[in-house]
Formats: structure tokens, sequence, C-alpha cells
């Protein structure tokens, strides 16, 4: 059964510019976007900045209308019976607000709780149970205000499941927190999907998505360039190796003649503080060292290593030839 159903959706955005020859300027951030998420799937959306991946989420969760196409959550029509599919469902976005800092944690819920509509009976059992749920166990009497980051998106979550929906929209939850606030984070969902709810997942971490998902889609420019299991999007890199090579201050010239270099299929270069590390996709895996190190005499070079491709290479393919 299919819980989230899109079919060619679109949104443009007219915004005006110029102050005295007033035009008005067409952005089309939801070009056609087709796709099926199934009852209890882990759904995720991947693309670059501006792909159309919060433009999506905000159509199927009625905060947006769109342009054109449609789309269906949990049978619902999100136009035309958007009230029916603001019940069934829940949403966050990263970083929001929408707490109350100077109240604790179990105060917020039940001020949420009361908001929504939800029998006071029913909140009084749910309460302690979603504190559990998102790793807030004992520390709902605490004011919000003293909460790091991490617990503070995760009563997010708890606020969003108080009236228990099945299907939940999550929208980069774990930016901006640190590596443990993210781990914990990635734990709730993982309890969530447990609990046979749909979700669908935005994020930039690629390893998360790699991590969590049963299949993800790759958007760019509004519209879906890929969709597969994580595995699956692998496959599309499977022929590469990668050869990581930390460099100290590698010039420009030297990037050019490894980028010619005929079985260098992409290179991409992470900056760090004084340090480069270069990623070289190939198909000659180990068999490339030698001469990508001949390319780089005279550079400093630190670590080398070659690796199997990841997730995140796969989307550098797909992405990287379209952006
Ligand atoms: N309210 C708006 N008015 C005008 N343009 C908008 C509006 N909201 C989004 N856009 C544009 O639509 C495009 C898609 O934006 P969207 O926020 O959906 O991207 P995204 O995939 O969520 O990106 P990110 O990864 O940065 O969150 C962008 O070009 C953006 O500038
Ligand atoms: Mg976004």
């Amino acid at each position: 059964m299919n819980t989230i159903e899109l079919s060619n959706l679109k949104r443009i955005f007219r915004a005006h510019i110029g102050v005295f020859r007033r035009s008005i300027k067409e952005v089309v951030a939801v070009e056609d976007i087709s796709f099926e998420v199934q009852t209890g799937e882990l759904f995720g959306l991947l693309g670059p900045n501006g792909a159309g991946k919060t433009t999506t989420v905000k159509m199927l969760t009625t905060l947006l209308i769109p342009s054109a196409g449609s789309a269906r959550v949990a049978g619902f029509d999100v136009v035309r019976q958007a009230n029916q599919v603001r019940k069934r469902i829940g949403f966050i976005f990263g970083g929001e607000r929408g707490l109350y800092w100077r109240l604790s944690g179990d105060d917020n819920l039940r001020y949420f709780a009361s908001l929504y509509g939800v029998d006071p009976i029913v909140s009084k059992k749910r309460i302690p149970y979603l504190m559990e749920l998102v790793g807030l166990k004992g520390r709902g009497n605490e004011r919000v205000g003293g909460y790091s980051r991490g617990m503070k998106q995760r009563l997010h979550v708890a606020r969003t499941l108080l009236h228990d929906p099945d299907i939940l929209f999550l929208d980069e939850p774990t930016i901006g927190l640190d590596p443990v606030g993210a781990r914990e984070f990635r734990t709730v969902i993982l309890n969530l999907q447990s609990e046979k709810k749909t979700i669908l997942l935005t994020t930039h971490y690629m390893f998360e998505a790699d991590a969590l998902s049963d299949r993800i889609a790759i958007i760019n420019k509004g519209k879906v360039i890929a969709l597969d299991t994580p595995a699956g999007l692998k496959k599309h890199v499977s022929d590469l190796s990668v050869v990581e090579v930390e460099t100290y201050g590698v010039p420009e010239t030297v990037l050019g003649s490894l980028r010619a270099l005929p079985y260098v299929d992409s290179l991409s270069v992470e900056e760090h503080e004084q340090r480069q590390m270069l990623l070289l996709q190939t198909a000659r895996g180990a068999e490339a060292v030698p001469e990508v190190m001949s390319v780089l005499q005279g550079t400093r070079v630190g670590r080398v290593v070659v690796r199997e491709p990841t997730l995140e290479d796969a989307y550098v393919r797909l992405v990287g030839g379209q952006v």
C-alpha cells in the first residue's frame, strides 16, 4: 500500500523584482516530481541546496499548494482534503523554533496536547511514553531552556507525535546537531520505524540516509534523477573505487593533471584547514596509485587510502553530471 503518492507535482514561486521597473520572476522550485512511499517505509529525499526538497515536503504537509500535479497522503488529496491529511501527519523542519523554553519538557507536551485537542486522559499516559521514545525519560521536569540542541530536537519529535500520526515528515532533522546528538537522533528515528511509522526524511548527510532509508530519491533542479535502495544507488559506482589522498598545498595545475589522467572518472577536493583531501573515482582501484603519486611528486602527501565507493560517491556521480 502506498501512503504517500506524488504525481507530477509542480510548484512555481513568483517573486516581484526591481523597484522602479517591477517585473515578475518565476522560480520553478519543483518541476515535476512523482514517487510513491509505501506504508511503514523510511524514504530518504536527497539533493543539493535548492533542489526542491523542502518545497516538496511543504506541499505534502499542506503548507503550500501545488501549482500543478497532485499528491495524496494516507489516501487523501493534499489540497481538497487537507484537514484529513493534517490529522494523520506530523512534521518537523530542522532548526525550527516553537517550544516554550521557560516551560519544562513535560509542560510543553501538555500544552501542545491541549492545543491539538488530545484527550487529557490519553495524553497523561502518552506523554511519559513519548518522552521515553525520544530518549528524554527522566528529563521531563527540566526547563527546555536548559536542554541541549539535540534534546530540543527530540522534544520536537515527541510534540509532533502527540496526536499519534502514522506518517512523519522530517526535513533535515539533524541539521546543527553535534555527532553525538545526531547519533542519538538517529536512534529515535529507528524507534519510530519500529513503531511502524511511515517516514519521509530529507538530509544532507549521506551516511545517515544510507543507514536509515529503505529507498532514496535523489532530486535535482526539481526533478527526480534517481530512485532506488541505498545498495541499488551504489551500483551506479560499483565499477569504481575511490582513491583518497591527503595533500598539503596542492597546486591547481597538479589537480588539472590528475583530472586529465584517462582513468580518473572524477576528482573532488575537500578543503580542510591546511590540508586537502583529494577523492579520485577510478575504475583502476589500487593500480592507479603509483601514477597518481608520480603526478603528485613535489607535493607534500599524507595518508593514501583506496576504498569502496559509498552512497556519497554515487550521489556525486549522479548529481555531479547535472549541476
Ligand atoms: N517562498 C519562496 N519564494 C521564492 N522562491 C522560493 C521560495 N521557497 C523556495 N524557493 C526557491 O525554490 C527552490 C527550491 O527551494 P527548496 O527550499 O525547496 O530547496 P531544498 O531542496 O529544500 O534546499 P536545501 O537543501 O537548501 O534545504 C530554490 O531555488 C529556492 O530559492
Ligand atoms: Mg530544504
